[in-house]
């Protein structure tokens, strides 16, 4: 049973705290999906990820993200890349500077309201050294690590206030 789309999005937050226990891989296969259905410019589909449940190699993504520890926290991180010259091929440029980077986007958040409806926790992280993370992964040269998603259970009693938002009508012009 998942949540209503409404109900995911008002409340997933990001989480910072996991217990340590695994994840079942039907349930990781439905984020990993549920990516994959994301909308994506002439369909190029230009993701990978690169799923971690080796422990070492989530140290080594806690260095390489400047020591956010909950990475290897988490009993699983899904390291999102984007895969350019996918885009590129196609839209040349801007395929490789912008499109492909709104596709993994797109996974992403698609991913982490598919987490949040199957009632697992995850946060966006995209404060990393990218050289350290294709080092650590030995991520090829046509791949660029976007973000890290750890993906377990929250470690907290209850979910975090939301941050305040910018007021929509702040955020808006009308165009009549
Ligand atoms: C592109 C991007 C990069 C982010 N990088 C980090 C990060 O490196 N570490 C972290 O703890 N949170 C990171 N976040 C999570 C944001 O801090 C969080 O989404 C924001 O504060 C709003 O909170 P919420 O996700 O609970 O609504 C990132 C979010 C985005 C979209």
């Amino acid at each position: 049973m998942t949540k209503d789309v409404a109900d995911a999005i008002r409340e997933r937050r990001s989480i910072r705290r996991f217990t340590s226990e695994d994840i079942p891989s039907a349930a990781l296969s439905r984020l990993l999906e549920a990516a994959c259905m994301a909308p994506s410019a002439g369909n190029r589909q230009p993701w990978f990820f690169y799923v971690v449940r080796k422990a070492e190699i989530r140290q080594g993504l806690v260095k390489a993200a400047f020591g956010q520890s909950f990475l290897a926290e988490a009993p699983v991180d899904i390291v999102v890349c984007a895969e350019p010259e996918r885009s590129s091929g196609r839209y040349g440029k801007r395929g490789a500077e912008l499109y492909c980077l709104q596709d993994t986007a797109a996974a992403i958040q698609n991913l982490l309201l598919m987490a949040e409806g199957v009632g697992l926790a995850t946060c966006w992280v995209g404060a990393f050294d990218e050289q350290a993370v294709c080092q650590v992964l030995d991520i090829p040269k046509g791949r660029r690590p976007v973000a890290i998603i750890p993906v377990g259970y929250s470690n907290l009693s209850q979910s975090p206030q939301p941050p305040a938002r910018r007021n929509v009508a702040d955020v808006i012009a009308m165009v009549d």
